[in-house]
């Protein structure tokens, strides 16, 4: 503490150094307390600071930097563009403009080509006109507004269920939800390809937790018959369309299996609303399922419903203890005005237009089989809205990326470290603005880039 700022007496540069030596000496006889003070050389002293490995005192040499600089080291050595923070211009349906070019966009969740709608743009400006852009303060104080409960009503009615609760960030909803119910001498099971937000919240609830192989029922019963016994509440937590893999949850089953071991059910459905089911509702819909017999519907506003955000919705018991406890919820703002305008108007149109989601459906399936029938890897997905073009390999994932680019196409590879290099894949997000055309140039140019890359034999 050099500075003359906190420097309690002296004047000018030597009384600043004399008063630095001085605190100095102070703080090596503290650190060897127990030793004859006094008897120190100044070069002999050490400070606290002095015994911290340099690499702890610089964040240049946190390994997470040294994962970021290996990242942009091996994107130079490949010769491609980093393809993260892309500054992208207006997005328009299945379109999206990057510096002063036009492209076909899979790298969106805008599922049902909401966003932009000109009744969404024109809800949203009543809204802030009406209450401003933020209700400036957690629910709990002076953030309530009457259009949090009408919004809630709406996600509440979407599953039949009594009560919904809706949160300003989705990632926050899970971690918050499932560490607020769950906790010490409680077990968790996951599906080993959860979201991260799941995985957090299973981690910072103090709960056992165990993943299951991915979508493996009987994994999961395994899992219960060594360990259900020993603890006292159990949740069982799975994505409903998986947002990797584009594969689907077995609810029928997951449901049995809550039921006969006495646990509590979760699911995620992120990206199922507005893609799985005839209306759009999602997994329950999609496997003819009573939505009451899951304990915890959860989804994001940032997805299909055009904003920004999560909900749960449940039975009032659950949302009682949230609403007073959850700390993303309670030590939180409330959903700002603008939000919740465009979502309940988001809503709306799912409702009354389900030719959307017919065309969302229609989109994924066709894309999906012009790319099986050229035999490219698909992995598990089903045709709904999420669509991997595995590759096995980082390097051709970026490559494959940087050559759509050039064509005029936008897909985000995924690669290690974010997955293994042999789950490494494009992830093509398929929405109900995707033309016949887009779709079938799309598959063409893949088809090529498998060949010259060789993953399908010429
Ligand atoms: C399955 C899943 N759950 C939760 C989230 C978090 O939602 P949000 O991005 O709205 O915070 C995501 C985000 O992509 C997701 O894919």
């Amino acid at each position: 503490m050099t500075d003359s700022k906190n420097s309690a007496s002296g004047g000018g540069l030597s009384g600043l150094l004399s008063l630095a030596s001085s605190i100095k000496a102070e703080k090596a006889k503290e650190t060897f307390s127990g030793g004859t003070p006094g008897t120190f050389a100044e070069k002999d002293l050490i400070t606290p600071r002095d015994a911290v490995d340099p690499a702890y005192l610089d964040f240049r040499r946190h390994p997470l930097l040294e994962n970021i600089l290996a990242a942009r080291s091996f994107a130079t050595a490949c010769g491609i563009r980093v393809p993260y923070f892309q500054e992208m211009g207006i997005t328009d349906g299945d379109r999206v403009i990057i510096g002063d070019r036009e492209y076909i966009n899979y790298s969106s969740y805008n599922y049902l080509g909401l966003n932009r709608h000109p009744l969404i743009s024109r809800n949203v400006y009543e809204a802030a006109k009406l209450y401003g852009s933020s209700v400036g303060a957690s629910r709990v104080v002076a953030g309530e507004r009457t259009f949090h409960r009408d919004l809630e009503k709406k996600l509440a009615a979407l599953y039949d269920a009594p009560d919904a609760l809706a949160f300003v960030s989705g990632h926050a909803t899970n971690v918050s939800v499932i560490s607020t119910l769950f906790g010490k001498g409680d077990l968790i099971l996951y599906d080993a390809l959860s979201h991260n937000s799941i995985i957090e919240g299973v981690k910072l609830s103090g709960a056992q937790y165990f993943p299951y192989a991915h979508n493996s029922m009987t994994a999961l019963r395994q899992l219960l018959d060594k360990n259900r016994s020993r603890y006292k509440r159990t949740l069982i937590v799975t994505e409903g369309l998986f947002s990797m893999d584009g594969d689907i949850a077995d609810l029928p089953e997951l449901i049995r299996i809550k039921k006969h071991y006495g646990c509590f059910l979760m699911i995620d459905e992120a990206h199922s609303l507005g893609v799985l089911g005839k209306c759009g509702r999602g997994l329950y819909e999609y496997w003819e399922c009573d939505p009451a017999d899951t304990d915890i519907w959860m989804g994001t506003l940032s997805k299909t419903l055009a904003g920004c955000g999560g909900y749960i919705a449940a039975r009032q018991d659950i949302t009682d203890i949230l609403r007073c406890y959850a700390p993303g919820f309670v030590y939180s703002v409330g959903l700002s005005p603008v939000v919740a305008a465009a979502v309940m108007t988001a809503l709306d149109l799912m409702t009354a237009e389900p030719e959307r989601v017919a065309r969302v459906q229609h989109n994924s399936a066709c894309f999906l089989e012009l790319l099986k029938s050229a035999g490219i890897n698909t992995g598990h997905a089903l045709g709904y809205a999420v669509i991997p073009v595995i590759t096995r390999s980082s390097r051709i994932a970026a490559l494959m990326s940087e050559d759509l680019f050039k064509e005029g196409v936008s897909v985000h590879p995924i690669i290690h470290p974010a997955v293994p290099d042999q789950e490494a894949r494009l992830r093509f997000f398929i929405t109900a603005d995707h033309t016949d055309a887009d779709l079938e140039r799309t598959a063409e140019f893949l088809k090529r880039l498998c060949r010259k890359y060789r993953l399908i034999p010429d």
